[in-house]
């Protein structure tokens, strides 16, 4: 845990949550409206409040899912604001005994939140616990061991729960049917991030034009977190220069010096791509392997560098591993070859 988390420090397009992201929390939108883009998950959250707000209950249980930097959080906080209730907040590793978890539980009043950031990382037992709460607002815990043990129910007040994930698909099924609403994130398309950068800009209060917002956003890999840090690197740019309005330039020199191609891929996508390709002849290759080549965690491939390289077509996903595609072959001027060699198509539900 410790090494996944240095190895990612160095890197300025992790999407992860870096301590930059705690300072400025200022750029984090409160409200629905400020909340730019995503407008199915926006309508959908709209329903669940009013209708929420009508029966003067709480609103059912939601997971948000998604890659890193897309707003998870941000709509927990928003959802809680819209509805006026407390939030509560934690998270899948850090919660580690049941008890801890029911600690929790016991102590929301009626109509909090509670958010559970990485759901999918809580341990089984701790999980379990969970399934009363959210279905009946009751605690089943069992008190001592062997012959002496007994069970005692508790009852909670009703609450709402809010589970973040990067993996959906790693949310064990009866955790997941317990959820009323499964809002499923996606990346950002240039135009809504645009908006972003522009929100952003003006709370930074650093000017920039519209061209330079439109490529920022094109450079930013479909999420606000890191077009927020982009745009803080080209304004420390510009600011180190004397200049007080972002121009083109100022943007494409600044990925100049991060090293981010026009693609919005760094040098580490890089490595990955090239490693799939010459150390695995274009793959498949198993994440684990690939991971013990690249001398990083496997965890890190999947939840943080491969969601955009899948997006962006420049690998695809397989039962057996990930293949590099033509457009990967393309990008660092190998030969192109026929990709669909390596490959049989397989249905989704096989894929990992
Ligand atoms: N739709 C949005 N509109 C404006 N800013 C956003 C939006 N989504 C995310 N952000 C910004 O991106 C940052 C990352 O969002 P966050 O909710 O922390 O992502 P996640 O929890 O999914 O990793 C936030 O600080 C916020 O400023
Ligand atoms: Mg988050």
């Amino acid at each position: 845990m410790k090494e996944k988390n240095d190895e990612l420090e160095e890197r300025f397009l992790n999407p992860e949550l870096q301590n930059e992201d705690l300072t400025s929390k200022n750029l984090r939108p409160k409200f629905l409206d400020e909340f730019i883009g995503q407008n199915n998950i926006k309508n959908k959250i709209k329903v669940a409040v009013e209708a929420a707000k009508i029966r003067k209950e709480s609103i059912d249980h939601i997971v948000l899912a998604g890659p890193a930097g897309l707003g998870k959080t941000t709509l927990a906080h928003v959802i809680a604001n819209e509805i006026g209730a407390n939030l509560q907040i934690t998270s899948g590793p850090v919660v580690e005994k049941a008890g801890d978890l029911a600690a929790m539980l016991t102590n929301l009043e009626k109509g909090d939140i509670l958010f559970i950031d990485e759901i999918h990382r809580l341990n089984r037992s701790v999980e379990e616990i969970l399934y009363s709460a959210m279905e009946d607002f009751q605690l089943d815990i069992i008190i001592g061991k062997g012959p002496s043990a007994r069970s005692l129910r508790i009852d909670l007040q009703p609450f709402t729960l809010i589970g973040a994930t990067t993996r959906l698909g790693l949310i064990s099924p009866p955790l997941r049917s317990r959820f009323g609403i499964i809002l499923e994130m996606d990346f950002y398309p240039p135009e809504e991030l645009k908006i972003i950068i522009k929100r952003s800009a003006s709370l930074l209060n650093v000017q920039i034009n519209d061209q330079a917002s439109l490529l920022l956003a094109q450079r930013s890999r479909g999420t606000p977190r890191i077009a927020n840090r982009l745009l803080r690197r080209v304004r420390d740019y510009i600011q180190v220069n004397g200049k007080n309005i972002i121009e083109v330039e100022d943007v494409i020199n600044t990925m100049n010096l991060l090293e981010m191609d026009t693609d919005g891929l760094d040098k580490m996508d890089r490595k990955i791509l090239k490693t799939i390709i010459e150390n695995y002849d274009g793959g498949p290759v198993g994440i684990n392997a690939l991971a013990s080549s690249l001398g990083i965690e496997p965890d890190s491939i999947s939840e943080v560098y491969e969601p955009f390289l899948l997006q962006s077509g420049f690998i695809i996903r397989t039962p057996r591993g990930r293949v590099a595609t033509e457009k990967a072959y393309k990008k660092l001027n190998y030969n192109k070859r026929s990709f669909k060699d390596n490959i049989t198509l397989w249905s989704e539900s096989e894929i990992d």
